[in-house]
């Protein structure tokens, strides 16, 4: 289950090969040399019929920046297809953590959208694919010639055996540190690159009065992403891993270290992070009341949609003990069985994975394009290092976001971060962690 069958795009591109030599054989129809006379007039192609109806799409982009990166793809869409009423269904809620129990009822209901967001990884296979909700999409990609633009790699974390379950839109970077430049500057403090370095920052923040980190997890999962963080940062890339396929144990102590760094951090965070989301801590960032914040490069995104500049009023490194690594995940759209109006979730489809419909989405939402020909003239200084770091840095994959984990142990792993954050008590944390990776490796 864990590993996708990277052996089968061998496959899959020999049969695009062969789908590419049919188109070929049009020009060799031989011509008659005499015309028959009685024979029929060929009728002219019927026209392919306009998209007409309604198509729903279903997002939880609500926030700056997502939700404007979304509507960049829908006036494509509109564009494209004038007849088509654009039914934008959002549940708002950061990472999805409103959407998805939605999402699930209406699935479970049969009463699909037309498509839907959803993380690449395990969150797209173990749900959605081995519940055997969705319709591959190998033909677009066939069709689109998109086999030639997608890396192997993430059409990997796309597939379910020979079957391409879903479009890639972006790949987000989750272990990013954001921090207002101008607080910095005036406090005499530069980004830190180690937990060392950030406790010294954040020590002298809070004599200043201002809160160090900014956190907003009324979704849990932020706590979740903060916590993958720092097991990163403290572990490394290759614990890290091995946390999910079972080689190293969450009873560790190097997972000890990692779960009392997250404790102490607790002790620099706003008073009220349990009742806010991540883009309300952004904004305490912007504001200023809030120094940093740990969060995936769609800040960036909501940073933009205030009007602010990178690398004028914010900064961004690699979160603490992370540099050389890029933790990563990727939004898509699939198609689901039984989509009310097939026809227009495949424009759709195509429009996500469609060069045009990605560099009109990323720079806006924060993200970098899936595809491997972006126009990068279209892309900002914070997005050219992320393109960079992806092509040379460690990828690890995200728990909170759907790519390292399953659904199910992924919310198992938010419980345990509940409890903790309540209690702090490190050894029960280990041990439950442990006990959840038991329940679903
Ligand atoms: C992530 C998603 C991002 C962004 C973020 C905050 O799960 O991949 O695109 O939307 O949640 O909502």
């Amino acid at each position: 289950m864990r590993k996708i069958l990277i052996m089968l795009l061998a496959v899959i591109f020999t049969l695009s090969l062969l789908f590419m030599g049919v188109g070929c054989k049009e020009e060799a129809v031989p011509v008659a040399e005499e015309p028959v006379a009685e024979e029929p007039v060929a009728e002219e192609p019927a026209e392919v019929p306009a998209l007409t109806g309604e198509v729903e799409i279903f997002t939880w982009w609500t926030a700056g920046g997502e939700a404007e990166g979304l509507l960049a793809m829908i006036d494509i869409f509109n564009e494209k297809y004038p007849d088509v009423e654009f039914i934008n269904a959002t549940v708002a809620g950061g990472a999805g953590f409103e959407a998805k129990p939605v999402l699930i009822t209406r699935m479970t209901g049969g009463d699909p959208p037309d498509s839907f967001q959803v993380h690449a990884g395990h969150e797209l296979i173990d749900t959605w694919g081995v519940g055997d909700y969705l319709e591959p999409v190998n033909f677009i990609f066939e069709e689109e010639g998109w086999y030639d633009v997608y890396p192997e790699d993430m059409i990997s974390i796309l597939s379910m055996g020979d079957d391409i379950l879903s479009v890639p839109v972006n790949i987000h970077r989750s272990n990013v540190l954001w921090y207002n430049k101008a607080v910095f500057e005036d406090n005499g403090i530069e980004a830190p690159a180690t937990f060392d370095e950030f406790f010294a920052a954040a020590d002298a923040l809070k004599a200043a009065g201002i809160t160090p980190l900014a956190l907003g997890d009324t979704g849990i999962w932020a706590a979740v992403h903060l916590f993958e963080n720092v097991l990163l940062g403290v572990v490394g890339p290759d614990d890290y891993i091995g946390l999910m396929d079972g080689s190293v144990r969450w009873d560790s102590d190097g997972v000890k270290e990692a779960i009392q760094t997250f404790v102490d951090l607790l002790d620099y965070v706003n008073a009220d992070h349990s009742a806010l989301g991540w883009d309300e801590a952004a904004q305490y960032v912007i504001d200023g009341t809030a120094a940093m914040t740990i969060m995936g490069d769609w800040s960036h995104g909501y940073f933009m949609s205030k009007g602010l500049t990178p690398d004028v009023e914010y900064g961004y490194v690699p979160s603490p003990g992370t540099a050389g690594n890029f933790m990563a995940l990727s939004d898509t759209f699939c198609l689901p069985k039984g989509a009310p109006n097939r026809d227009a979730a495949i424009a759709w489809l195509k429009i996500c994975g469609s060069k045009e419909g990605q560099d009109a989405f990323n720079p806006i939402k924060g993200s970098i394009p899936s595809r491997t020909d972006p126009d990068l003239t279209l892309y900002d200084v914070y997005l050219k290092s992320a393109i960079d770091d992806f092509s040379t840095n460690t990828i690890t994959p995200s728990i909170a976001h759907g790519a390292a984990v399953s659904e199910t142990w992924s919310v198992a792993i938010g419980d345990v971060m509940t409890m903790l954050v309540a209690n702090k008590d490190v050894d029960a944390a280990a041990a439950a962690f442990q006990a959840a990776a038991d329940e679903n490796l």
